[in-house]
């Protein structure tokens, strides 16, 4: 069977919003879907089994397979009881989408380390967390498929949001380098910026524009970076409200100096170095 079919995929943050309907679509699609959830408030404080639980409920009831787990994705000893309950339930993993998110926003100027910190451990650490404990397995079965969460927030920058911004673009920076360190064992890493309404998003943005992003929009592109005919890796997409859009990185000509530029000549030729016409895609040079 095609798709996700029998594929063992842990899906973080599952108890609500875009996870839930992740996990719920690819469990439609045959995977053997872990829901996973803290089961907290939007802040990411407090705990409870009920979110998580309700989802594989929803799941069993439409004739799929899921089981629930409630680990935080923040630490290192929650990730690896993630993967070792898909592992004792299922026999492997074979794929993670690490969606699980909290939000601390405030300006910067007003930014605390306790905010910008607990935004860094749920989604940059706890997308490396999850990813970590599950590499030796997609290593081992020359298989494994990674979506990260990322946001337009980190893509684009946004007002107020400096710590999830910095957390979320850390999330490309990590897919790039996995892409490459995996491809030789099939593990692709590809990320998507969602856009959606759920409770994340239920202040932030304008009812009207809200009524256009039903989450269920965003879980069929997931579906397919999961799946085993995705061939990407290290694609960024954004999705949402019916449309999906890669995300890239270009690099233009630029100047070149035969000898190190002073101040101003570098002043001279900024208009050259900062002009995208006839930018390719980006590579890194040392690589
Ligand atoms: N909704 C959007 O438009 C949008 C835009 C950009 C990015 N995102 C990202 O998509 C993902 C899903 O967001 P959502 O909009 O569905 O919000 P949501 O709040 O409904 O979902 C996030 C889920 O993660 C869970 N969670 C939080 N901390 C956790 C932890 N430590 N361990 C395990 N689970 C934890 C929460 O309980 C919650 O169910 C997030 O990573 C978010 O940053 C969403």
């Amino acid at each position: 069977m095609p798709g996700v079919a029998d594929r063992v995929i842990v899906v973080t943050g599952a108890g609500g919003g875009l996870g839930r309907e992740y996990a719920m679509l690819l469990a439609r699609e045959g995977a053997l879907v872990v829901v996973n959830d803290l089961g907290g408030a939007r802040d990411g404080s407090g705990a409870g089994h009920s979110m998580a639980d309700a989802v594989v409920q929803e799941i069993r009831d439409a004739g799929g397979t899921a089981i629930a787990n409630y680990d935080s994705v923040a630490t290192e000893e929650g990730a690896a009881a993630l993967i070792k309950t898909a592992v004792d339930e299922f026999g492997t993993v074979h794929g993670v989408v690490n969606n699980a998110g909290i939000l601390r926003d405030g300006s910067f100027a007003k930014m605390t380390t306790e905010n910008w910190e607990s935004v860094q451990r749920v989604h940059l650490w706890g997308g490396y967390f999850v990813t970590r404990a599950a590499w030796p397995y997609f290593k081992e079965q020359n298989h494994g498929r990674v979506v990260m969460a990322t946001s337009t927030s980190g893509l684009f920058g946004n007002f107020g949001q400096a710590n999830y911004g910095a957390a979320k673009l850390g999330l490309v920076g990590l897919i790039n380098t996995l892409a490459i360190e995996g491809r030789k064992n099939d593990i692709l890493t590809n990320a998507v910026a969602p856009l959606a309404a759920t409770r994340m998003t239920a202040d932030i943005a304008p009812q009207e524009m809200l009524d256009q992003l039903p989450p269920a929009h965003v879980a069929g592109v997931v579906g397919y970076l999961m799946s085993d005919e995705c061939t990407d890796t290290a694609t960024v997409v954004v999705a949402g409200g019916g449309s999906v859009r890669r995300v890239a990185l270009f690099q233009n000509k630029g100047a070149h100096f035969a000898t190190p530029p002073s101040i101003d000549e570098v002043a001279a030729q900024w208009d050259l170095i900062t002009d995208m016409s006839g930018a390719e895609l980006g590579l890194n040079p040392l690589g």
